[in-house]
């Protein structure tokens, strides 16, 4: 047997912190709201630092507390909607500054999904005895990718990474579900960096347009498809919803959430949350929130976790995870 143990965890947040009495310096809006809505309080947003910068960040804290060689590592995998570049990936370039010379790198984009999607990849590969340590990352900043004078998107996000070194162990922990789900006929309705060509070639370089959402139908889909997706992979891992300690959800929105505990009928209290402090930070979201529970003891070994994130694409995704 090959199943994933994960080893150890590690984050990065930009320094500065930016609360939302700030964001009324140039927007029309308040602390009021933006609490009350979302359950946002403040975020950090990066005064320099970029995605890879972050990624490396949180891959050295991991690496530092696992006492792991970077030469060992077999595989990188970052999930980003905001790679530093084009090419090279995220990855490539941690696995640069980290100096993990053995190990492959790709990114993964599926947008706040991407964690999940990527600890599943990691899963599958871990089957192959080739691959025996594989570093998994969420990373975004998102405030490069924002509109900053759009106030029903400005207020959501927030800049980080997370990390969690993953291995393949005999003991009897592991993925027991997996849930991928994708609607791309509502993609149009969670969009950025979109690029467009309307002429033939030579012509300017194109521009990437910032984000857009259409909040009400991205609210709909998260608590139907959410507790749908969870309840499939419950089923497929033959656990049932009590047996579960945590829910380690995507971090949109503070309402989403409980929206989703109300429906799978389960206390908030499982439900463990951040995003009173880092706001929604997509592919970052679930392995920062994960980082601070493992780091506050409050996750223990033997206890079953769900991870669902859910977001552009549409897209929604499940692990049931005996960590
Ligand atoms: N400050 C003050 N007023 C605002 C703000 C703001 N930041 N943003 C919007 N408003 C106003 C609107 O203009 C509107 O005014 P109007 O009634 O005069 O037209 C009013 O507040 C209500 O706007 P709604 O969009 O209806 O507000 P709603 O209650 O739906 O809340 C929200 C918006 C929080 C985005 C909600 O739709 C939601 O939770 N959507 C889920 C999507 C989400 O969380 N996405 C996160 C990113 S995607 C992801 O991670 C999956």
């Amino acid at each position: 047997k090959r199943n994933l143990k994960i080893v150890t965890s590690g984050q990065a947040v930009p320094k500065p912190v930016v609360a939302n009495q700030d964001l009324t310096a140039w927007l029309d809006t308040s602390d009021e709201w933006i609490t009350s809505r979302t359950g946002i309080k403040e975020r950090h947003l990066s005064d320099g630092e970029n995605t890879a910068d972050l990624a490396t960040r949180a891959a050295k804290q991991a690496l530092e507390r696992a006492k792991w060689d970077p030469a060992s590592l077999n595989l990188i995998i970052v999930a980003t909607m905001t790679p530093e570049a084009l090419m090279p990936s995220t990855a490539a370039t941690v696995q640069g500054r980290i100096g993990a010379t053995q190990a492959a790198a790709f990114d993964l984009s599926a947008a706040c999904t991407g964690f999940v999607d990527a600890l599943t990849v990691a899963n599958q590969m871990l089957q192959n005895p080739q691959f025996q340590r594989i570093l998994v990352i969420g990373a975004e900043t998102m405030s490069k990718i924002i509109d900053w004078y759009d106030r029903t998107t400005a207020v959501l996000f927030g800049d980080g990474a997370g990390a969690v070194l993953v291995e393949a162990t005999s003991e009897p922990i592991g993925i027991l579900g997996v849930d991928l789900m994708t609607d791309g006929q509502q993609g149009p309705k969670l969009t950025a960096g979109q690029t467009v060509v309307t002429q033939k070639a030579p012509h300017p370089l194109t521009r990437l347009t910032p984000l857009k959402m259409d909040g009400r139908a991205v609210y709909k889909f998260a608590t139907h498809e959410v507790p749908a997706s969870i309840n499939r992979a419950l089923a497929q891992a033959q656990v049932p919803v009590t047996a579960v300690d945590h829910f380690i959800l995507h971090q949109a929105n503070a309402r989403i959430i409980r929206q989703v505990a109300k429906r799978l009928g389960q206390p908030l209290v499982k439900f463990p949350q951040n995003i009173d402090h880092v706001g929604n930070t997509a592919a970052a979201s679930e392995p920062l929130l994960l980082d601070e529970i493992i780091k506050k003891g409050q996750l223990k070994h033997g206890e079953t976790i769900v991870l669902s994130g859910f977001g552009g694409g549409l897209t929604a995704a499940t692990i049931i995870l005996k960590y």
